[in-house]
């Protein structure tokens, strides 16, 4: 590997392992993420996703294997490295007792941001999803879409370099969904890199430069949408990400 790719990749795991139970959830995983880029994650439910992701952003601890962020061990450089990314998980992180605000409040001010920044980054950050009209409301009294949104903005004001979605648009309408995919895009024009977790085949082909799948905690098929495509046709219009994932794996990538 030569001095520019190393300066490329913003984040890597290396043979990343975990087992609940005995089972291993995820199996020797190894995914590098270029700066700049909108890395998609694909996988059915229960692929191990979200395990992953709990491991990259330090949640979940692995058995094995180490997570490298600009270029340092992750977990050995928590302090430094953990206000360089934001995370928003699959199940919701905000607080439904306070106010939407108040809910940006709490997480940017985690990185140290305080007195007017912190209030900048409130109002910058609740404007981002669409939310400044509804700065009082208490999150509790939000819709699905609303939250998710709110889950967003949480997760931004500490203007991290790294960006993890975990199913962003899972249960809401096609509206907040468009919003919340044209809001992922806005910001990695801007300069922020993105990992997309999904089981929506659609959603990754239509934002992700490379998509990984994963299937049983592993990667089974990696590039972009059309080297996946041409792991199995040779015609790319013929074949859609879903039916190369049927042709590898046997299984249907959704549950109907
Ligand atoms: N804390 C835990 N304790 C025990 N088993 C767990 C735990 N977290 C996850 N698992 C198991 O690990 C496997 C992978 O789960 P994970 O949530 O990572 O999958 P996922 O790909 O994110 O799925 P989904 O699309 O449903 O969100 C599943 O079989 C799950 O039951
Ligand atoms: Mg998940």
């Amino acid at each position: 590997m030569n001095g520019e790719d190393v300066m490329d990749t913003i984040l890597k795991t290396i043979d990343l392992t975990k087992k609940y139970d005995g089972r291993t959830v995820v199996d020797n995983l190894n995914i590098e993420i270029k700066k700049g880029e909108i890395f998609g994650l694909l996988g059915p439910n229960g692929a191990g996703k979200s395990t992953t992701m709990n491991m990259i952003c330090n949640i979940v601890k692995p058995d094995y294997g180490t997570v490298e962020f600009m270029g340092k061990d992750f977990r050995k450089n928590k302090k430094e490295l953990s206000k360089r990314l934001g995370y928003i998980p699959q199940n919701l992180a905000i607080h439904g007792s306070l106010k939407a605000w108040e809910n940006v409040e709490l997480f940017t001010s985690l990185y140290g941001i305080k007195g007017e920044e912190l209030k900048d980054r409130i109002d910058e950050s609740l404007e981002y999803v669409g939310l400044s009209e509804r700065r009082n409301d208490y999150a509790k009294n939000f819709s699905g879409g609303m939250k998710r949104r709110l889950n967003i903005a949480c997760a931004i004001g500490h203007h991290p370099d790294l960006l993890i979605f975990d199913e962003p648009t899972v249960g809401i309408d096609p509206q907040s969904r468009n919003f919340i995919l044209d809001k992922i895009k806005e910001s990695n024009k801007n300069g922020t890199t993105v990992i997309y977790t999904s089981h929506y085949m659609e959603e990754v082909e239509a934002i992700c430069s490379r998509i990984a799948i994963m299937d049983n905690g592993r990667v089974i098929a990696s590039g972009t949408s059309e080297e996946l495509k041409k792991l199995v046709v040779d015609d790319v219009e013929s074949i859609t990400l879903e039916e190369v994932f049927l042709t590898i794996t046997g299984k249907k990538l959704r549950d109907y």
